[in-house]
């Protein structure tokens, strides 16, 4: 069925550059590049709804783990959607598990795909160095996607030749939990390629909003600047941080204060968010370093994950 699919589009794409113009892609075959935290999520969901999945990553072990934990995920969620039925859970989770091939070279297998999503280490030079590569070898109806939290959609689109079919597809942790999904257009991203992403994004189940290239996209352009405030609220003894936490689940309604959230977020990954935006507008009081997290950072307290952070973990 995806071999028909992909036949389909590509005789589309050469034979008529108007009509191609006009057809959105159907995706029904994705690489996903990066099986760490959210390439494993991003496969999970791809699999689970019907697409062909193929997994890379730079090793073997590391795929081998990534498989592990994406089965381990999905017993999870069949546990809940076949409680009444745990053949039918085993065999949903077989049958997602036997969608997703994995592998160490995706040069050699972007050829047949329909969709690049990209989930690897947060550094421009390595993405562009890949996506560089890649362009090579992908069928030419292919759409590229970057799942980067903080880096320009734009400057990681402009290391490859296919600007208009290249955007950003933000998700958020953990991915199958989590229902939405920034789609994100740069001013060459063609329209053909958003509606394309929009669509994949139902198909999975979630739920996808547009947005510019602008740093931190939506949620974390509001996010990161509000956990910031509380942080220097904090650094300057206006309040506790436990105060403030309180202050912040009880009076606004949110189920985490900001402190409780650094923690989960990561401060490392905070404080890497912060200083590229600070890097791209220093003059902007939203995007100011803070001491505080700077010296957390220093001492590897990176919140949850270190056991340590604004709060002990252990
Ligand atoms: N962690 C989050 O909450 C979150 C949320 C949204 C978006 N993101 C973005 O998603 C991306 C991945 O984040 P993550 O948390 O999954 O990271 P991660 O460290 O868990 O996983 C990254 C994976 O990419 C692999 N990798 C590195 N270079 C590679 C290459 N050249 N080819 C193939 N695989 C390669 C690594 O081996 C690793 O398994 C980043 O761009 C990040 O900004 C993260």
């Amino acid at each position: 069925m995806a071999f028909v699919t992909r036949q389909f589009v590509r005789s589309v794409s050469s034979s008529s550059t108007a009509s191609a113009a006009a057809k959105k892609i159907i995706v029904k075959h994705v690489t996903v590049l990066g099986g760490g935290l959210m390439g494993a999520g991003i496969a999970q969901v791809a699999a689970a709804s019907g697409h062909t999945v193929m997994l890379v990553d730079q090793t073997d072990e590391i795929l081998a783990k990534s498989k592990k934990g994406i089965e381990e995920s999905l017993r999870k969620v069949a546990k809940k959607k076949f409680a009444e039925n745990p053949k039918a859970g085993d065999e949903f989770v077989q049958k997602t598990l036997s969608s997703i091939t994995t592998t160490t070279d995706a040069a050699s297998v972007v050829h047949s795909t329909d969709l690049v999503v990209e989930a690897i280490v947060e550094n421009l030079k390595v993405k562009n160095e890949l996506f560089q590569r890649l362009d090579k070898f992908a069928a030419e109806h292919t759409i590229f996607a970057s799942n980067t939290s903080s880096l320009q959609i734009t400057s990681i689109a402009n290391a490859t030749t296919r600007q208009d079919r290249f955007a950003g597809l933000h998700f958020f942790n953990p991915v199958p939990v989590m229902k939405l999904v920034e789609v994100i257009k740069t001013p060459m991203t063609s329209q053909k390629t958003f509606e394309s992403l929009v669509d994949f994004t139902k198909a999975l189940g979630k739920h996808p909003v547009s947005c510019k290239d602008t740093p931190g996209f939506i949620v974390n352009r509001l996010l990161v600047p509000y956990l910031m405030e509380a942080i220097r609220l904090y650094e300057r003894g206006d309040a506790s941080k436990e105060d403030i936490d309180t202050a912040m689940k009880l009076g606004a309604g949110y189920p985490m204060g900001p402190f409780e959230l650094l923690d989960y977020v990561g401060l490392d990954t905070t404080k890497f968010i912060i200083d590229g935006w600070h890097e791209m507008d220093s003059k902007n009081p939203l995007f100011q370093p803070s001491q505080s997290l700077n010296q957390l950072v220093a001492e590897k307290k990176f919140g949850k994950k270190t056991g340590e952070g604004y709060y002990k973990h252990k």
